[in-house]
């Protein structure tokens, strides 16, 4: 039984493989050719928060490979009432062809993995959010080919998405350059894991020499809303703006896996302009999760 829960689970060579068939699923869908490898299977997609472009990309992708995708929000389902996290797992996975999960607690997708019988997709966490990895590999393949030896800026929040980029140097070969806040690094037990290739900064600018790829998120992710005045405070000097992204490599590309508010992480200039890759990010994640999704599915 394969899962997808955290990124470096897979190996280096199938992470690549999911990559380019994603491309090649791309090309395809844009040449508007027919492909119904799933035809007859099932997606179920648990939403404990909320989503536009997760569920939009699996809703579609299933539907473009002939299957077919149930929303599930937790105020629609007994779990939201209380029925035990394992029965609601034996239950949906044997309806099921696999279960896609957006939660808060990291342990709910491993209690799913342990007692559902079908492949777990985790799409989104406290702790990580691979399927984002996914799509901003691809996006940087597609533009500036092997990220292998690159040097990578996470600026912000040592949040899910900075776990899932430590998960990514580890398992692409990349230097991941961290800036933060103090009081704000990513958990210790991902820092002592990810230790030989990662630094950790509090300087935004020195985080960002050399980098070939700049990246940030939210001060605040959901279910932080309440702390978004005392982040704003605490993140002020790290928006990632262009005199920050001119401490880059030339030519560097920049990310953000959105949603994005513009004036706080990142200025309007940057993710609106030349160097941003945010829109076909955005988009990949359709086609890289198609690819994942066969990969899941199709071989089980
Ligand atoms: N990037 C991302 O996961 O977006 P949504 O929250 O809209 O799904
Ligand atoms: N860190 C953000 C990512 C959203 C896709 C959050 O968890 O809200």
């Amino acid at each position: 039984m394969k899962h997808f829960i955290n990124l470096d689970e897979l190996s280096n060579t199938d992470l690549n493989q999911i990559i380019d068939n994603a491309i090649a699923l791309k090309k395809e869908h844009k040449s508007g050719q027919i492909n119904k490898t799933l035809e007859n299977k099932t997606l179920a997609m648990i939403f404990d928060k909320s989503s536009t472009r997760t569920r939009v990309s699996f809703e579609a992708g299933m539907a473009q490979l002939g299957g077919h995708a149930l929303f599930l929000s937790n105020r629609d389902i007994q779990i939201g009432r209380g029925e035990p996290t394992t029965d609601t797992a034996i239950v949906i996975g044997s309806m099921v062809d696999a279960i896609m999960m957006r939660v808060s607690s990291h342990d709910d997708i491993i209690t799913f993995s342990k007692n559902a019988n079908v492949p777990i997709i985790n799409a989104l966490s406290d702790e990580s959010h691979p399927c984002q990895l996914l799509a901003d590999m691809m996006t940087y393949k597609e533009h500036k080919g092997n990220i292998k030896g690159k040097t990578v800026a996470w600026i912000g929040d040592g949040n899910n998405m900075c776990h899932t980029y430590m998960q990514a140097a580890s398992v692409f070969g990349f230097k991941l350059n961290i800036a933060t806040p103090i009081g704000y690094e990513p958990k210790q037990s991902f820092i002592d894991k990810y230790q030989d290739c990662i630094t950790l900064h509090t300087d935004a600018k020195l985080a960002c020499k050399g980098a070939d790829l700049v990246v940030t998120d939210v001060w605040a992710s959901m279910g932080q809303e309440q702390e978004q005045a005392k982040r704003e405070l605490a993140f002020a000097d790290f928006q990632v703006d262009e005199t920050l992204m001119a401490n880059a490599n030339t030519n560097a590309s920049f990310m953000h896996c959105l949603p994005a508010h513009r004036g706080e992480e990142v200025s309007t200039d940057v993710i609106d302009g030349p160097q941003s890759l945010v829109w076909d990010e955005a988009e990949n994640r359709l086609h890289a999760q198609k690819a994942l999704l066969l990969y899941l599915i199709s071989d089980n």
